[in-house]
């Protein structure tokens, strides 16, 4: 049974990381006239209401969009992340936060197209609700296998994004053998894999990255922020971004972008980032 509800951390530091990322992937994409490809493995709603009691039991966003929203004049790199925020908030209350398929579709041209994958059976029901669009597809179906399925997706560029809840240690191995079975189909695809950074006794980040640079794309970037100090036993201290075949100066624009987010979002003196290449080709 699926528990993972993403309302409870909407917003939050590692949502931050992700749909900045997203957001400087998708804009690479734009920039040309051809369309791209989508593909949101794990969909979750689409967005979210932040008045919602989940959202509110915690109020992670308070210590993540919410503190680049109330200075978005100091963010001109992520121009395009806090435009898909604005285009769901009528007013300056910060009232709602995109998910990834809402930050995919601020993005999304006539010549784009979408396709989001989601199993739980009330988050399919949100997002169908959201996102019903001509060219988005919307699949009620598992996103590892679902993901195999659709490659390599017309258009043919385009940006996977991987994002699993990694409530089942299985996810890891599944993130790392899906891949392995999409580099076959579509080599040249672009592929981003969200990870948490968890407590030293159940963190799996390590053999993640290791696996991830093991396969077969010859570029690979790992960007990660760390928001607090680990902890021993429990507990999310940041998270990372793996980007397979990452676009052209993306790797120079996370390196301008991480130890700002990294101030930003800090929440004790131990807050750090990092970005490293996993794999890099001889050029
Ligand atoms: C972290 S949330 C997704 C958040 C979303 N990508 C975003 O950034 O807004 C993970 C989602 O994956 C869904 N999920 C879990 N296992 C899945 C699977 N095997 N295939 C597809 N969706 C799955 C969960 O129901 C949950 O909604």
């Amino acid at each position: 049974m699926l528990s993972y509800r993403h309302a409870f951390h909407a917003g939050n530091h590692a949502d931050v990381l992700k749909h900045a990322v997203q957001c400087l992937i998708l804009e690479a994409l734009g920039a040309k006239d051809k369309g791209f490809s989508y593909i949101d493995t794990h969909a979750g709603a689409g967005g979210y209401a932040l008045d919602h009691e989940w959202t509110q039991k915690r109020a992670e966003y308070r210590d993540g969009i919410a503190k680049l929203w109330q200075q978005q004049e100091r963010w001109p790199e992520l121009q395009t992340y806090l435009d898909a925020v604005r285009a769901l908030n009528d007013s300056d209350e910060l009232a709602f936060y995109p998910g990834s398929p809402q930050v995919a579709r601020h993005f999304k041209r006539p010549q784009d197209r979408l396709a989001l994958m989601e199993l739980h059976n009330n988050e399919i029901d949100i997002l169908r609700d959201q996102l019903r669009q001509d060219g988005i597809a919307i699949h009620h179906r598992d996103g590892f296998e679902g993901l195999v399925g659709l490659l390599p997706p017309t258009p043919k560029r385009g940006l996977v994004l991987i994002d699993p809840p990694y409530e089942i240690k299985e996810d890891y191995q599944r993130v790392a053998s899906t891949l392995a079975k999409a580099h076959q189909r579509w080599p040249i695809g672009i592929y981003a894999v969200w990870y948490p950074l968890l407590a030293r006794a159940v963190d799996r980040s390590g053999q993640l990255k290791q696996a991830l640079a093991k396969l077969g794309f010859e570029q690979v970037l790992c960007a990660e922020l760390m928001v607090e100090q680990q902890a021993d036993d429990f507990g999310m201290y940041g998270s990372g971004m793996i980007v397979l075949n990452p676009p052209w100066q993306l790797d120079s624009k996370l390196a301008g972008l991480l130890p700002r987010l990294g101030q930003a979002l800090a929440l004790d003196g131990q807050a750090d980032w990092r970005l490293e290449w996993l794999k890099r080709a001889e050029s």
